[in-house]
């Protein structure tokens, strides 16, 4: 029988183009999502078919693909769940997020270290709050398409510090993107990341 491939497909955003509006602009969404997270499924696809990968999950190629194939499919991964770290509907942390996140010094102070991550990280990455071995919080950041998905680490929250992120609304000023940045954080998510 011939193996019918499954595509990785690009997701449905889980809100409006225009939604994140005025924190982040349709214009972004229209590039970011539109044409940087498209190409990169679409160079999935065109990179396993006829392959091994040809029916791999997402999942399975961020944990076995090397090289261009990696790269691409984890720049994939990272952008589904960044999608999902936003919401155009403002939320503050929930009961038991805000009780685990005092244990380690409040939010403010976690914000703090997740700020200073994102804007001294050189070049192009991701900043992510991981659920560390012992069930508590980290604050981590990955070069390029690196994820901490590949890790073994637990992804509770990214920021993408790509330039592509943030050049159309914030032109070079990384500092402006996350203080927009924390305006639309799904704490809904983060509280479920946590309980996963
Ligand atoms: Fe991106």
């Amino acid at each position: 029988m011939v193996k019918t491939h499954t595509a990785i497909a690009l997701p449905e955003l889980p809100y409006a183009r225009s939604a994140l509006e005025p924190y982040m602009s349709r214009e972004t969404l229209d590039f970011h999502y539109g044409k940087h997270h498209k190409a990169y499924v679409d160079k999935v696809n065109t990179l396993i078919a006829g392959t091994e990968f040809a029916d791999a999950s997402l999942e399975e190629l961020v944990a076995e693909a090397d090289g261009t194939l990696f790269n691409n499919a984890a720049q994939v991964w990272n952008h589904d769940f960044f999608w999902n770290c936003l919401s155009p509907r403002r939320q503050t942390p929930g009961k038991e997020l805000t009780r685990a996140l005092d244990k380690v010094g409040g939010l403010e102070s976690l914000q703090a270290q997740f700020d200073e991550a994102a804007v001294n990280l050189f070049g192009s990455g991701w900043v992510w709050l991981v659920k560390n071995s012992a069930g508590g919080f980290k604050v981590v950041t990955s070069a390029n398409a690196d994820t901490p998905a590949r890790d073994g680490h637990t992804a509770l929250l990214t920021c993408d510090v790509w330039e592509h992120a943030y050049y159309i609304d914030h032109r070079n000023d990384r500092g402006d993107y996350l203080k927009n940045f924390w305006e639309l954080v799904n704490w809904e998510f983060v509280g479920a990341n946590l309980e996963s």
